[in-house]
């Protein structure tokens, strides 16, 4: 599998990229300046003991990636997309995993659209017709992620309209051992995951811990 990440300089890529680099995956660190994304991926390839994360421009991690993550804070996410547009092709999967959140007086508030729409269906409309979005990770704390000692023990629910690409996308979730990926269906359930990862922000910062994630019974 090859793993790109966009915007991939913060806390939630270094996270996505030690997990899926650990399981195996190539994994390509994008950024809008190269020297960037490399020094993020000396410092997650020294957490790795080896040279296992690739880096360069957004551009060059689109050429070499299949499934692709949007790790871009989610007021500039759309633009992020925009930016690249005329770089992505059909094999290409968009994985969304932006939260819309603002932190008012010490607590974590959902910042939808007015309508609702969530901040993945809004990213979706920016991809050229036939690139497909997908909605995952929403709920999985970076601090998590980037722990490698810690077992996940979380499901991720994965989100999106076209059903190929969802399935693609539970299969690489699942290359995390302590990983389970369930399908959410279609896109829309996003307004939903977002709401879950606000709570699940809302949770740690009451408790003063940083691993709020979810695990459903039943399923
Ligand atoms: N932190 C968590 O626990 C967590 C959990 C789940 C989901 N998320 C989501 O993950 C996303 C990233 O979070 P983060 O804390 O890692 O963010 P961050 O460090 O603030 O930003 C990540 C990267 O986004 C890129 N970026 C910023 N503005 C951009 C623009 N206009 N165009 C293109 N790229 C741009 C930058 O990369 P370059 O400057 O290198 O290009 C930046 O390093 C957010 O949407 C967040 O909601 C976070």
């Amino acid at each position: 599998v090859h793993i790109g990440i966009l915007g991939g300089t913060g806390m939630e890529a270094r996270g996505l990229a030690l997990r899926f680099a650990a399981a195996g995956a190539s994994v390509f660190l994008g950024s809008r300046q190269s020297e960037r994304a490399s020094r993020a991926a000396d410092a997650c390839n020294k957490a790795l003991g080896g040279p296992l994360v690739r880096a360069g421009s957004n551009r060059e991690m689109l050429a070499s990636s299949g499934i692709v993550f949007i790790t871009v804070p989610y007021p500039q996410a759309a633009a992020a997309v925009d930016a690249c547009r005329w770089l992505f092709r059909p094999h290409h999967i968009l994985v969304d995993v932006t939260v819309p959140v603002i932190f008012r007086e010490g607590h974590a508030e959902l910042a939808a659209a007015e309508d609702g729409t969530s901040n993945a269906e809004i990213v979706a409309r920016c991809l050229p017709d036939g690139v497909p979005l997908v909605a995952a990770f929403k709920t999985i704390p970076a601090a998590i992620l980037a722990d490698l000692e810690l077992p996940l023990n979380c499901d991720v629910i994965v989100s999106g309209d076209v059903a190929a690409a969802r399935q693609k996308v539970i299969e690489t979730a699942g290359l995390i051992s302590s990983l389970r990926a369930l399908d959410g269906g279609p896109l829309r359930t996003a307004r939903t995951l977002e709401r879950m990862a606000v709570l699940a922000i809302e949770l740690n910062l009451r408790y003063k811990k940083k691993g709020a994630r979810y695990r459903i019974e039943g399923l």
